[in-house]
């Protein structure tokens, strides 16, 4: 697929943005400070502001009384000294008259107790009354700033998420029930398998939502209740953006996402953002993973971001420049970190790199929380420091904005698909660990520079030449089909254990698993044995079945007994009443293949297996030479340029060989470059020529 550069987020700006949530009107009796902030915003290399997320009791202090003199001020500070506005809508919180005179606003929890006022991500997302009252002060915000020179983005509300079981809630789903199953209650009974337990329903008005103290085990109304909570959201974003779109119909508009949050499916969001956007909150320097294992999988999510939108550059809405307040261990990013994982972000296609926050407020709960202007107030610090050199880094990399990546390889991270993982009762439950396992997939691409995309198994699968696809345990109706196709023209497919178990309504497939995989992998898998932590299993390779593939590895966690029958058997087990049983196979399906791996192996082993069909593939590399270990190379590209992203996230130097290629390092400046010798925690950003 040709690469072509996108436009930029705003046609105001073809700049990278650098900044922050800035939050002036926690600073309403002390103005002076905000000239401060316009100084330090500029001292800092920060050119944009996400102003007024939670700012609507400064708004509209009482029921229609609007305040906007201090946002005139701030956003008109704002334009003079050449910073954009993200503008926010407020809805993320509401002001306590609200919930006072309008208790139906409050959200209502799954025990079905209504909150008290406080904290935000409070509201119900169905009250007509919250949604007029959203509607209202939006439809202010976009009257009067729709010609603001400062605006740039509408950043809606504030990571929407959580649910709300009040009495409106329960009418809006049984009606999104009635609607999908077309008013046949007999359509619904089948899918959610309502015969189990007597669990039958002959009346719409039994139906409510899953609660601890009531139903919870129907998997087929678990399932339906968490695509209701996302389209609900999204109805409730829609109501939101309404009179912004009608005003403002030039002003991209973004909420911010939270990486795999589990509580709202993302794919189907990302189709109503003009522009992806989302919070990093990655603990760097813990005890319990490296910290290139960490990058990797932070990696894998910033990879989402981009996939999500086919490749769009995103927004790196919030990160922090320092830490955070709420980890367990709040831990410092040590000297390198900041610059090294803001240059990720771009590396994988974010235009952005913002932060939670501006300046920390004096009181309540982040008052600790990280940000570029401490309480002492002034610019001499080790953060603003850091941030000021993100600040030049970008302005350097200017040339960036807007260009992407087409990977040759593609993983399949679906949330429907975990919703139905996490939600099965059986195996080990707590260590299924789907999306742990996706990234552990993931990681040899990261080691070796090999571009990934992570989609979800809707997206269209004919520009790859590798697709992964680890539990894939859901299979919607079309998927079987559609991985069928892939191969038969010649692409390669990988899936495991635990894939094509249960259909869209998590019902299971009848007539042998992994159901409309089975034909194009060539097993069946009769029976899963799940592992104690103590156990363990392995898998045997007879010399030479695969290139770069050792004797023996370890199984761990889950067993799959399967039969080969079309499929050729590459390794078996090792140990147990299944040792020689088919553990490794491989089908040739028209002119491709798809393997599959009936156990969980280890980190070695997938190493070795993916290392092997990279060069079996001949898939493309970023950088033609090995990489040292904990470094990465990711590429973005306009067709013409490319800009190659080195980072090393180990602890040591790194030297960076491009063998052949010369480069320019965009940040230096140096040109001809053969290699690239890399601090502990360094990076650096090359320009090469594609022709
Ligand atoms: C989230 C929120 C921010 C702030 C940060 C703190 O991402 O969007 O308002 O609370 O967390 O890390
Ligand atoms: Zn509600």
């Amino acid at each position: 697929m040709k690469i072509q550069r996108y436009e930029p987020i705003s046609k105001k700006c073809r700049e990278l943005l650098h900044g922050a949530d800035y939050n002036p009107d926690q600073w309403m009796k002390t103005p002076e400070i905000w000239d401060e902030d316009m100084r330090l915003m500029k001292l800092a290399g920060c050119n944009v502001m996400s102003v007024g997320i939670f700012s609507w009791s400064s708004l509209e202090p009482e029921e229609g009384r609007f305040e906007f003199d201090w946002l005139d001020t701030i956003l008109d500070k704002m334009a003079e000294n050449k910073v954009y506005a993200i503008l926010a809508t407020p809805t993320g919180s509401k002001p306590a008259w609200m919930s006072q005179k309008y208790p139906e606003i409050l959200r209502v929890q799954e025990n079905r107790q209504r909150n008290l006022h406080g904290q935000r991500h409070n509201h119900c997302f169905t009250s007509p009354l919250y949604r007029e009252k959203a509607s209202i002060i939006n439809r202010k915000l976009a009257e009067r700033y729709k010609d603001h020179p400062a605006l740039i983005a509408w950043h809606i509300s504030n990571e929407y998420g959580g649910e709300c079981h009040c009495e409106l809630c329960q009418e809006a789903f049984r009606s999104w029930l009635k609607n999908k199953y077309h008013n046949d209650l007999e359509g619904l009974n089948h899918a959610w398998w309502t015969g189990f337990w007597s669990h039958r329903f002959n009346d719409w008005s039994q139906l409510e939502s899953p609660s601890p103290h009531g139903e919870n085990l129907v998997h087929g109304h678990n399932l339906d209740w968490k695509r209701f909570v996302t389209d609900q959201t999204i109805d409730f974003y829609k109501n939101e953006i309404k009179p912004l779109r009608e005003l403002t119909p030039d002003i991209p508009v973004t909420t911010n996402f939270m990486g795999t949050y589990t509580g709202l499916n993302y794919w189907k969001f990302a189709k109503e953002v003009d522009v992806v956007s989302w919070d990093s909150y990655p603990s760097w320097h813990n005890d319990y993973d490296k910290a290139w294992e960490l990058a990797s999988d932070i990696s894998f999510v910033q990879d989402i971001n981009r996939s999500l939108k086919g490749g769009k550059p995103f927004m790196l809405m919030e990160s922090t420049p320092s830490l955070v307040n709420w980890q367990p261990t709040c831990k410092l990013k040590r000297p390198g970190m900041h610059l090294l994982s803001s240059i990720q972000a771009l590396a994988h296609g974010s235009d952005t790199v913002q932060y939670f926050q501006w300046r920390k407020g004096r009181g309540s709960s982040e008052k600790f929380h990280g940000a570029v202007v401490d309480h002492c107030g002034h610019e001499n610090t080790r953060v603003f420091g850091d941030v000021a050199q993100v600040g030049l880094a970008l302005k350097k990399l200017e040339d960036v904005v807007g260009t992407t990546v087409r990977p040759e390889v593609a993983i399949i991270y679906d949330w429907e698909n975990r919703w139905a993982i996490d939600d099965a009762q059986g195996f080990s439950k707590d260590r299924r660990n789907y999306e742990q396992t996706c990234k552990v997939h993931y990681r040899t691409f990261w080691n070796k520079g090999v571009p990934v995309d992570v989609i979800d198994m809707d997206c269209d699968f004919s520009n790859y030449k590798l697709l992964v696809a680890p539990m894939l345990y859901m299979v919607r109706p079309g998927v079987g089909e559609r991985i069928e196709e892939f191969v038969k023209s010649g692409g390669s497919f990988v899936t495991t254990y635990a894939s094509g178990y249960v259909d869209e309504n998590d019902l299971c497939f009848l007539g042998g698993f992994p159901g409309p995989l089975r034909k194009v992998t060539g097993i069946w898998a009769e029976e899963i044995d799940s592992l104690y932590p103590t156990d363990s299993n392995g898998i045997i390779l007879p010399d030479g079945c695969m290139p770069g593939l050792k004797r023996e590895y370890k199984a761990v966690d889950f067993c799959e007994l399967i039969h080969a029958e079309t499929a050729q058997t590459l390794g078996v087990y090792s140990k147990d009443f299944y040792a020689g049983r088919p553990a490794l196979t491989v089908n040739s399906f028209g002119q491709g293949k798809a393997w599959y791996m009936a156990a969980r192996f280890d980190e070695g082993f997938l190493t070795d297996f993916y290392s092997s069909l990279i060069a079996q593939l001949e898939l493309k590399k970023v950088l033609g030479t090995e990489l040292p270990p904990g470094v990465t190379a990711q590429v973005r590209s306009d067709g013409f340029n490319e800009y190659i992203f080195v980072m090393n996230f180990s602890e040591e130097q790194r030297i960076v060989d491009f063998g052949e290629d010369k480069a320019e390092d965009m940040l230096t400046g140096e040109k001809g470059l053969a290699s690239v010798l890399l601090k502990p925690y360094g990076a650096a950003v090359l320009r090469r020529v594609n022709c």
